[in-house]
């Protein structure tokens, strides 16, 4: 080549090669594998066209999605995914494919590397997957990106058919819609209405449902915190308040001190018909409610402290007050514990 022309190439080159521009964020992400088709995610950081080849041997031949490939290529804005359904393809096959593609408007097409995947096996064969869960990138602090990075290397070498990814590898903060904005803030309150059947003081105070909500509210508002801190802001007068919340909700729950319901002292003849009616429904035979059984005078005096605990403190038992005890049956059996000591 003369000087002149390596000069000439070196001045339009650049200005040719504007699809080098293009930056993906990461790799061709396949998803939604199936015996005949898999599913192309890819994000490009400004506006392209895109079709893919793909074959059964490396390096070609190849076919194109879309069948008339360059002529009619896909296309995508800036930031938004390119999906691409590599349709009617064989069985148990590996494909090898690789990613043609364009700034909208520039002349050259270039080409991403060649990878390759594994349609469905036929079912009965073994298979290899992997799994990862809350890797938790791009969320301040949390994430590890060179554990990260070492996850997917191990993940690459065991070669996998597939791999499972449970969550929070694309965070949840990032969001970009209203309808994900909302999603994130019903993260915790889902959460917490998920596991609020195991805790008494949620569903057995008089207002269950406005300590729902106070609760709701609450864990809601520990996402605003948090969207802000990633968002550069740092506003604690929100996790102050929440503290200030939590502990007046703690004083409103707190179990009431059980009050005698007579003067003299409360009897076991007197608290026995009112566990034979109202808990021993369940609570008894070959295989009572967590091996609770409370039948006999030594069960039920053995169960003191739960039962107090229960039944008077947190109302929990009867649950949903099954047999309708009365509140005037709670503080006799408070009454019983008391004068029993
Ligand atoms: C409708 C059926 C039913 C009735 C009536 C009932 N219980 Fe229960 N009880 C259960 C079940 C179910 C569990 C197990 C709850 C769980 O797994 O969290 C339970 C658990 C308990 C426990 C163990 C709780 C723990 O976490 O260790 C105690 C103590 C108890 N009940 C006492 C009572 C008393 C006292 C009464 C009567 C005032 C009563 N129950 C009435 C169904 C009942």
């Amino acid at each position: 080549m003369s000087r002149v022309s390596s000069l000439i190439g070196l001045l339009i080159l650049p200005s040719l090669n504007v699809a080098a521009q293009v930056i993906f964020p990461g790799a061709e992400l396949l998803g939604r594998p199936t015996d005949h088709s898999v599913t192309i995610n890819v994000v490009p950081n400004t506006a392209i066209e895109a079709y893919f080849e793909y074959g059964l041997t490396s390096g070609g031949p190849y076919l194109t999605y879309p069948s008339s490939g360059a002529a009619t290529p896909l296309f995508t804005d800036a930031n938004t995914p390119l999906v691409a359904v590599l349709n009617g393809l064989a069985s148990n096959t590996r494909y090898f494919y690789r990613m043609v593609y364009r700034q909208s408007g520039a002349i050259p097409w270039a080409t991403r590397p060649e990878h390759s995947f594994q349609t469905q096996r036929p079912a009965g064969s073994t298979f290899t997957f992997t799994i990862t869960s809350d890797s938790h990138l791009n969320v301040g602090g949390l994430g590890n990106p060179l554990l990260f990075q070492q996850t997917m290397q191990n993940v690459a070498g065991e070669n996998p058919d597939f791999h499972l990814d449970l969550g929070d590898t694309f965070p949840m903060d990032n969001v970009s819609t209203q309808a994900l904005a909302n999603n994130n803030y019903l993260t915790l309150p889902v959460l917490f209405t998920m596991l609020a059947g195991h805790f008494a003081f949620v569903f057995g105070a008089d207002d269950a449902w406005l300590v729902f909500v106070a609760i709701a509210v609450l864990t809601a508002l520990i996402r605003v915190f948090f969207n802000r801190w990633h968002a550069g802001r740092r506003e604690w007068w929100i996790p102050a308040a929440c503290v200030l919340a939590v502990v007046g909700l703690a004083l409103w729950l707190q179990p009431e001190e059980t009050v005698p319901a007579t003067g003299g002292s409360v009897t076991f003849e007197q608290i026995a018909p009112v566990i034979a009616a109202r808990c021993a429904p369940c609570h008894s035979g070959a295989s009572p409610p967590l091996g609770v059984r409370l039948e006999t005078r030594e069960e039920i005096e053995a169960r003191a402290e739960d039962i107090e605990r229960q039944a008077v403190q947190t109302r929990a038992m009867p649950p949903g007050n099954a047999t309708g005890i009365t509140d005037e049956e709670r503080r006799l059996i408070g009454a019983w514990i008391a004068s029993s000591g």
